[in-house]
């Protein structure tokens, strides 16, 4: 007889292409049996009826602070949130202090994982006009998902502002390459145009729509020049998804729940300086384009872009206040109520999540629940009723966005190679977190 670590009895096994209620089993951290298991000899047998079995969720855009601003989030609260929000794989961004952009910056980050991280990870490489000629071998370093480059200034000084130095960058290495599509020409020629006594509410017209076209239409340019793949972040206007749907061939499109969930002008008259984030949230005009994106495939990845910083520095009155918000706890509760509403199916939202991440990154054994891949499960209860609180989110910055708002859908287990790490809001396993393989 079969013996298994685990078997997770009943559930609704959900893949891409559709779902199937059956028994998993899981043995040594993978993915053993899909099938009905009724005699299996098993160490545990979880019943999971009612509940919809994910291949786990992998947030590919976090900031976790640490080193150097661990006052808003380190990497062992901000992996916490993660898996207490069903989230069982990340990647890190380099606007640390100091950034990751030299090897030992990089190591130190994997290093600081041992023994701490509750989820398994890979950190971007900051490519920079300085280490421009080197990345095709950095972008390869262990624990590396590869390059980030800011086009536009946000919160830290990573920043390439200029085609010479970025098309460098393209040209050097093989990788995907992430990058945050703002102009910063463009940022500076109307930084002055906010008025003394402006709100957040300027913050989308400070940060217009021809910024991130012009910066995503510049990357892009330079992508097919070189012929490197390029994955454009958090994608937020109209205009930006008409003509990225024509460049799919180059370039990969994420975007961000926070953009999919809110709008202006109302997110800024209820959470004022708390909503300000880059680049900014727009219009439902903006917000219908990128459902409509997401409906019609041009979208490839959903992302967080988890950015916690301090309700004082919030505080600090727009424009001084930092932009971006935390959500890596609150990524699966609040897509899964879109799913209730209807606005995507779970097969296209473990697209986004899990298998779109593997594909453009070539994760290894990983984006799918089949036998032979890592035992990674998000196990939700899509009828479960509940309401987001700050009181419950592990960041350090102690606050969300959504704040208030009751969802339909919950995570209620988060498998990570075979260990169940969070179990009806419960932690269970700490630390277990490591580095993600990459094919290529
Ligand atoms: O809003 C943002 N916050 N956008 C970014 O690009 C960076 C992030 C942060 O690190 O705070």
């Amino acid at each position: 007889m079969t013996h298994f670590d685990l078997v997770l009895r009943g559930g609704t096994i959900v893949n891409v292409h559709g779902r199937c209620r059956t028994d998993l089993g899981i043995r040594g951290g993978r993915i053993a049996a899909i099938g009905d298991l009724g005699q299996a000899a098993a160490a545990e047998v979880r019943d999971c009826t009612g509940l919809h079995l994910l291949p786990g969720v992998i947030d590919s855009q976090v900031h976790f602070r640490e080193p150097g601003l661990e006052h808003k989030e380190d990497l062992e609260s901000g992996t916490r949130g993660a898996v207490l929000g069903g989230v069982t794989a990340l990647f890190e961004m380099p606007n640390t202090k100091p950034n990751t952009d030299i090897p030992e910056r990089m190591a130190d980050k994997v290093a600081r994982m041992k023994d701490r991280s509750w989820c398994d990870f890979a950190f971007y490489f900051g490519g920079t006009a300085v280490n421009a000629d080197r990345l095709h071998e950095w972008e390869h370093l262990p624990g590396c998902c590869g390059v980030k480059v800011f086009m536009g200034s946000s919160t830290g000084d990573l920043l390439v502002a200029d085609d010479e130095h970025l098309g460098r960058i393209v040209a050097n290495g093989r990788r995907r390459m992430a990058v945050h599509c703002e102009d910063e020409p463009r940022l500076i020629e109307r930084r002055p145009l906010i008025p003394a006594g402006a709100t957040a509410h300027w913050h989308p017209l400070w940060r217009d729509e021809i910024t991130a076209l012009r910066a995503t239409q510049r990357l892009v340019t330079l992508a097919e020049r070189h012929r490197r793949k390029v994955h454009v972040l958090h994608v937020t206007t109209a205009e930006e998804m008409a003509y990225l749907g024509e460049h799919k061939d180059w370039a990969s499109v994420e975007v961000l729940v926070n953009h999919l969930t809110l709008a202006a002008p109302d997110c800024y008259d209820r959470l004022g300086t708390y909503a300000q984030q880059n680049p900014p949230v727009r219009d439902a005009r903006h917000r219908d384009a990128l459902w409509k994106a997401v409906a019609d495939g041009t979208v490839d990845v959903l992302a967080t872009d988890h950015a916690p910083h301090t309700k004082a520095e919030k505080d600090k009155g727009y424009p001084d206040s930092p932009a971006g918000m935390p959500g890596v706890q609150t990524l699966v509760p609040v897509m899964l109520d879109h799913v209730n509403a209807g606005r995507l199916s779970l097969e296209r939202f473990v697209e986004l999540t899990s298998a779109g991440p593997q594909r453009l990154f070539q994760i290894q054994g990983k984006g799918r629940i089949a036998v032979g891949y890592d035992a990674d499960v998000t196990v939700v209860d899509l009828g479960a009723k509940r309401t987001i609180e700050n009181q419950a989110m592990a960041t350090k910055s102690g606050w969300t966005p959504f704040h208030g708002m009751t969802v339909t859908g919950w995570p209620v287990q988060t498998i990570i190679r075979g260990r169940t790490v969070m179990r009806d809001g419960e932690l269970l396993a700490k630390g277990v977190g490591e580095a993600i393989r990459f094919l290529a």
